[in-house]
Order: C-alpha cells, then structure tokens, then sequence
C-alpha cells in the first residue's frame, strides 16, 4: 500500500504556492507516495481537514496564484491542545510525513514538531524575503514586480500634479520589497525597518527637490518601519496570534504623508498597496523556483531527511535544518541601504 504524505500552506499567501504545491504532488506521485492537502493551514491539521491531492487536481494550477489549499494564521501553541489534535490527525489518516510551506512563524511550529517526533520538512514562503538559509524566498519576485509596477503608475500621476506620494509596500520585519522596488522604480527616497531615516532628513530633501515648481517626488516605505514619533500608535496597534504587531493599525504611509505636509506645506498623498502585492499569479521566477521547491520537499520526505528545509542556494535547490532557517531574519545588509541612499534626491 502506498505511504500517505501531506502538505500545508500558513500564514500570509504569497504567489507561487501553487507551483509548490503542484511540484510536491507530481514528484511525491511518481514516488510511489499518495498526497493530500491540509486546509488551511495548521488548522487542518488540528482539525483533520484535507483533499486529496491527484495528478488531475493540480494538473492546472502552476499560473494561479494564491493556494489552492487555503491558509490561515492559526497557531498550534494557542490553540486548546493544539500539538496533541495535530498527532491525532497524523495517526488517524495514517501520515507518514508531511510538508509545511511557510515564513519564520509556519516553520518554527514546524521545528517544534519534529522535534516532537513527528516527519516534517518545510518550504521557506514569504513575499517579504525575509529567512535566512535559503537565497530567496518565492513570492518575493512577483510582489516587487506589482510594487515597481505601481511606483511606475504613481510617477506620472505625481508628475501631472506636481505631488509626493508615499508608497506604504509590505516588509514587516525587513525592507526588502521597499528596497528592491524603490531602487527598481527610481524612488527619490526610501525608508525601511532596519535602518533610521530621521523625519527631518526626508523633509530636508523633499523640500530640496521641491524648490522649484514642476517637480514630484515617489517615497518608499516599507510597513514595518516605525519612527520615534508613533510610540503611542505602536502601543495601541494590538498583535496576532504569533505575537507579531498589526501593522494595518498602523499605517505608517498616512502618518509619514501628514508629517511631510505639516513640516514642508508641500502637497502629499499616501497609497498603500497592501494585498494587491500578493495578488494574482505568479511571476515566471515563482512558479519556477516554487515548483523546484515542492518538488525539493517531496525527495526529501523521499529520503527520510525530516526537520529539512528545501533552499536556494546560488542556482541550485539544496536542504538545510529548518532551525536554520529561524533562527534569526535575513535583514537588508548596511552596504545596500547605503548603496540604495546614495540614490535619493
Ligand atoms: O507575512 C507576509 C505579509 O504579507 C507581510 O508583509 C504583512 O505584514 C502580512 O503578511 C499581512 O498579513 P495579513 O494577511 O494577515 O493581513
């Protein structure tokens, strides 16, 4: 009889999951294994929830983005026994292993599990390119293509009416869709978490740049940025179900937008592009590099490497221990933030 595996999807979507998905099922298939899809993430698991996942089912899914599977942000830890419901998923469908495609929060819960003893391996998800041990993560390519995309938009509507616009782009804990956008899109500034940007020094700037009348400026900023003066804001934003702050409570864009407009008189607009960024299908490079990835995930389940996460390395889809992946964030680098200053104005 064949051996029982499955695979799961949590946290924020990113495009490129079906790819995954779809290259886990083809390459676990003609390894002899049957497939199913948790739904939903960790609740699934905890609550039984799945399909079956045949060669037919995922035969169209490589161009759509999203999951076909579903997320959510449920967390094993918070929930009532939540590790215990998950066993008993495990044995009562009779799994022998199984995938989870996730960012730090997803494959820490992940770690934990195997260490528990049950047959894990991940998949590193995030549009916000922010794990360690693997080069990239899939998603992060068509989230910085919508954003560069929309910074393009953006340009000509500023130009028109000779305005600022504050582009607010997803990075929760690192600036890396700010960055790689804002430097594609030939933002004047921008601003990421890993690094300050005193208020004054921007509106130095922008005041600069505006000195004469037909002029515009595009400033970048990622999410997570938090200046000294939103504090309060900061205290009073609440957290999710991984202790991570809602930044959607936040929304430093409009307090960056009101700042500049009270300290320069300029006139200011802010967007958030918000979910948009991982909307649609994917980009070629993500259903490329997602569909290695899943297929990566089921030959090491193949070869019995649990606790192993599939990783980009140079070209190549090598493993490593999931623990390697959470043990700290991959954050932009001071050399590139540097690089990528001595751009504004
Ligand atoms: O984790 C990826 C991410 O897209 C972050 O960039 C963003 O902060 C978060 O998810 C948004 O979460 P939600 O979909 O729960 O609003």
């Amino acid at each position: 009889m064949a051996k029982k595996i499955g695979i799961l999807t949590s946290g924020g979507d990113a495009p490129g999951l079906n790819p995954v998905i779809a290259g886990y099922t083809k390459t676990a298939i003609k390894n002899g294994f049957e497939v199913i899809g948790f739904l939903d993430g960790w609740k699934g698991l905890i609550e039984g929830y799945y399909e079956n996942l045949t060669l037919d089912r995922v035969k169209e899914i490589v161009q759509e983005g999203g999951t076909i599977l579903g997320s959510s942000r449920t967390n094993p830890r918070k929930e009532e026994k939540g590790f215990e419901r998950i066993f008993e998923t495990l044995k009562k469908l009779d799994i022998y292993a199984f995938a989870a495609c996730g960012g730090d929060d997803t494959l820490g819960v992940a770690k934990e599990l195997n260490e528990k003893g049950a047959n894990v391996v991940g998949v590193p998800k995030t549009i916000d390119n922010d794990l360690e041990a693997t080069d990239q993560t899939f998603g992060f390519d068509t989230s910085i293509n919508i954003a560069m995309d929309a910074i393009d938009r953006l340009r000509t509507t500023a130009r028109s009416h000779h305005r600022i616009f504050v582009l607010e782009l997803m990075g929760r804990h690192s600036g890396w869709i700010a960055l790689e956008a804002g430097m594609a899109g030939n933002a004047n500034a921008i601003i990421i978490p890993e690094f300050d940007y005193p208020l004054a020094e921007l509106c130095k700037l922008l005041k600069k740049r505006h000195e004469g009348t037909r002029t515009y400026s595009i400033v970048v900023v990622a999410e997570g940025v938090s200046f000294p003066e939103m504090k309060e804001k900061v205290e009073k934003a609440g957290k999710d179900s991984f202790g991570n702050i809602i930044l959607a409570n936040l929304k430093v864009g409009e307090f960056l937008a009101d700042e500049i407009k009270e300290r320069t008189g300029l006139p200011v607009r802010a967007v958030t592009l918000g979910h948009i960024q991982r909307g649609g299908p994917p980009s070629a490079y993500d259903r490329f590099l997602g569909l290695r990835y899943g297929a990566k995930a089921a030959e090491l389940i193949h070869t019995g490497k649990f606790g192993r996460m599939a990783s980009l390395q140079g070209t190549n889809i090598a493993d490593v221990p999931i623990e390697k992946a959470v043990a700290k964030r991959k954050i932009v680098s001071k050399e590139l933030w540097l690089l990528a200053k001595s751009f504004f104005g």
